[in-house]
């Protein structure tokens, strides 16, 4: 570990001068959908309840085939094929009493004294486990929703209403993180109305409740907890650890730099039941390490230091997930977002590594050097590492030093050491992720879904680079999932279903995981989407299922090349050559727009009667734009045939053939004046160049909207090959057809 980040360097990781990144552009994604285009062609359904606002608990039931959701005042029952269809809701309060005394602790009636139901877990076979912040007084609930995948059930058990406080949070705003195991619940939340008493504390069950040292800037500093996992060690359940992920204040900085926000893992025993003459009813177990998510650079590390989500990916092995993590920055010079990834055995090497250790007020933090107790403090009493079979059994010494020491020395680095994907420059910032797994013709891919601030969702896929186990992540899509970019405050993922399921002020929405039509209609756009749930199929590019045969399949995701798979493909379409007329001395504009955002759009041209193909380079009359290519003050000799290819991953995709005719002023007003005299010409005022056109390419008036015109330097038309054909008899000034041949050899026809 030649980085190994340890506590006591903090002061010097502090600055976030970001070398390298500062003046860096966000990367685009290969394709951009809008939400009106996601709804019309792309099945997203949305979902929201009226006069409700705050959709921010998710809860994938596949059994039932539910989507249960947590709102202001709601708990509603969605239908996980379609949240448009078959939706139940559950209205659910805060009592009058309550919201009074919200009102008269200062707080507004309208918009914070309410129940916002902030976390909802499966209870058991018949019931939900509900919490909501109650108008600032949090209450949980238990949710009857039926046995099966019959008519769905949503009621509450009036029965068992039981108190929320450590359970939700009392504050709207606030995040609850939290995991039912068994009948327990761990959650990380403040437990007071103030908001100052934070604590990582066990409720429900049999077992008294049990928490952090209260006020104890070492355990935890302002925390702002993000997820709670349960995650075994071994076989033994004895040593079975809840772990927590929340960012914090850092006790470790020095104090010169002010407060500086850290990430962090923490981590307890989850059979702790406390110190049985110290640390009564708080954990014994209880330690936590900085989780790193930087880019290293010359001059310093840059630092992505606000953790916003944690996503865990199952392996076949359960005691080796994956850990997806997204980080913002806190600094107001650089904002930029990043997705880290962790593995656990990581994550438990730094808890067995050396504590951090403060001696007094004036000394630093160091690696503690001195004995460590036995049993070592973080262990959990177990048959496994001891003879302890209780924490209560702890010797003193074991839990004073767990007191003082909750902070260990080395932090936890990412995968690769350094972020999967980062986004800086951006006018957002990632807020959540979920990830899948997907099996692929060359071997299995993580695919991330991130949430954004914006409303928006980033579909990134990871992609080995060089040798494993580092990765890269690649932006495939950006969905605007809803209509008004509110940000994503919740993210489920339905493997089996192929769905996600995005939460945001507003409301909820879904969308498939993959809409491989929209990659486009050829071979080698299906192949450069590296998109693992898509393949062509010789005849379109559909959804990849590795169970189907698969040599009518081509897919390269690791390489994107579609040179090989998408040779000789019969289905390419030839390209139509489109006609375009211009005016000497006024401009023309050559549409031309590639479908991947990533593209770079390479033009050549071929004067009239040469045979010979020229790069069009940038230069005074020559502009290229997002949209085309804008050609000022034409020439005669800008004739000829304009050739536009997308050019991307090093392959060449020819997407429009454009033969330009330009024309003196003279002709054009003789036509012009031909025109006027002409009886078929259609009656009203009409613009002469409009006329024009007509007279050149009859049929061409009639398709409006292929009309591109602006005045003053108007005569730019594109015409499709049909209306060519039909005008033929009365065409004054036309070359001869050309045959299609490919301008360089490096170009696939
Ligand atoms: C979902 O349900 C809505 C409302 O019934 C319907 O308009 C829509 O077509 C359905 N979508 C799908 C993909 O079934
Ligand atoms: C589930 O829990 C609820 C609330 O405690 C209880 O009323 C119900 O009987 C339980 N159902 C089952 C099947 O155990
Ligand atoms: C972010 O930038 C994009 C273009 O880069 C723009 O279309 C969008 O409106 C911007 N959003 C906000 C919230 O500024």
């Amino acid at each position: 570990m030649g980085r190994a980040g340890a506590a006591a360097m903090i002061p010097g990781l502090a600055l976030l001068w970001a070398v390298g990144l500062g003046g860096a552009t966000p990367s685009p994604p290969r394709l951009r959908l809008s939400f009106q285009e996601l709804q019309a062609w792309h099945g997203l359904q949305t979902f929201s309840l009226e006069r409700t606002c705050c959709y921010e608990a998710l809860l994938v039931d596949e059994e039932r085939g539910r989507l249960f959701v947590g709102a202001e005042n709601h708990v509603a029952s969605l239908s996980l094929d379609n949240i448009s269809k078959r939706a139940k809701k559950l209205a659910w309060p805060a009592p009058v009493e309550w919201r009074e005394e919200c009102n008269w602790a200062g707080k507004d009636i309208g918009t914070e004294c309410m129940n916002f139901v902030k976390l909802l877990h499966a209870y058991n076979r018949t019931h939900l486990l509900a919490c909501g912040t109650g108008a600032f007084h949090p209450t949980c609930a238990f949710v009857e929703v039926g046995h099966g995948a019959e008519e769905p059930v949503l009621r509450l058990d009036p029965g068992r209403i039981e108190d929320g406080k450590g359970k939700s949070p009392y504050d709207p705003r606030h995040r609850a993180a939290s995991v039912l195991v068994g009948e327990e619940l761990y959650s990380g939340v403040a437990a007071d109305l103030m908001g100052r008493d934070f604590t990582i504390f066990r409720s429900l069950g049999q077992r008294p409740s049990l928490r952090t040292e209260p006020h104890d800037s070492r355990w935890l500093n302002e925390p702002k907890f993000v997820k709670v996992f349960w995650i075994p060690e071994n076989e033994n359940p004895d040593d079975d650890k809840i772990y927590f992920f929340f960012r914090e204040t850092a006790v470790e900085a020095a104090p010169a730099l002010g407060r500086l926000s850290v990430s962090r893992v923490g981590q307890i025993c989850r059979n702790d039941v406390g110190g049985q003459r110290s640390l009564v009813n708080k954990w014994t177990t209880f330690l936590k390490a900085r989780l790193v998510c930087s880019v290293p650079g010359v001059e310093g590390d840059t630092h992505f230091d606000q953790l916003q989500d944690v996503f865990l990916l199952s392996s076949r092995d359960h005691r080796t997930p994956l850990l997806y993590a997204v980080f913002s920055t806190s600094s107001s010079i650089f904002q930029g977002s990043a997705v880290c990834v962790y593995s656990m055995n990581d994550v438990r090497r730094a808890f067995l590594g050396p504590f951090a250790h403060k001696e007094g007020p004036m000394h630093q933090w160091v690696s503690y050097q001195g004995r460590v107790p036995y049993p070592r403090p973080g262990m959990c009493p177990s048959k496994t590492f001891g003879t302890f079979s209780s924490t209560k059994d702890f010797p003193d010494d074991v839990i004073q030093f767990a007191r003082n020491h909750p902070l260990m020395y080395n932090s936890v680095l990412p995968i690769g050491g350094r972020p999967l994907f980062l986004q800086v420059g951006a006018n957002y910032t990632f807020t959540q992720i979920a990830t899948d797994r997907v099996a692929a013709a060359d071997g299995h891919y993580d695919v991330l879904f991130i949430g954004t601030d914006a409303g928006t969702v980033l579909k990134v896929i990871s992609v080995p680079k060089g040798s494993r186990p580092s990765a890269e992540g690649l932006l495939l899509e950006e969905l605007h999932v809803f209509e008004d970019s509110a940000a994503v405050t919740s993210m489920q993922i339905s493997s089996k279903r192929h769905q996600l399921y995005i939460a945001s002020r507003s409301a909820v929405a879904q969308i498939a995981l993959h809409r491989c039509a929209a990659h486009g209609r050829v071979c080698a756009e299906c192949c450069l989407a590296r998109d693992p749930y898509c393949a062509w199929d010789g005849v379109a590019c559909t959804r990849f299922q590795p169970s189907v045969k698969r040599r009518f399949r081509r897919q390269d995701v690791r390489n994107g090349d579609p040179s090989t798979l998408c040779s000789g493909d019969s289905s390419r379409p030839a390209l139509l050559e489109h006609r375009v007329f211009g005016v000497e001395g006024s401009s023309a504009f050559l549409e031309c727009e590639p479908r991947s955002l990533q593209a770079r759009v390479e033009w050549t041209f071929q004067r009239a009667g040469v045979t010979t193909h020229t790069q069009v380079l940038a230069q005074e009359r020559t502009e290229r734009t997002a949209r085309g290519l804008l050609l000022r003050r034409l020439r005669r000799r800008d004739s000829g045939v304009y050739l536009c290819a997308a050019v991307e991953q090093g392959f060449t995709q020819p997407l429009r053939r454009l033969s330009l005719h330009v024309l003196s002023a003279t002709q054009a007003e003789r036509l012009a004046r031909a025109e006027e005299a002409a009886p078929a010409a259609p009656p009203g005022p009409k613009l002469w160049y409009r006329d024009f056109l007509q007279l050149v390419e009859p049929g061409g008036g009639g398709s409006a909207n292929s009309l591109r015109m602006c005045r003053p330097q108007p005569a730019l038309q594109s015409l499709p090959p049909e209306s060519r054909r039909k005008g033929r008899n009365r065409r004054t000034h036309a070359p001869e057809p050309r045959a299609e041949r490919g301008p360089r050899s490096v170009t696939h026809w």
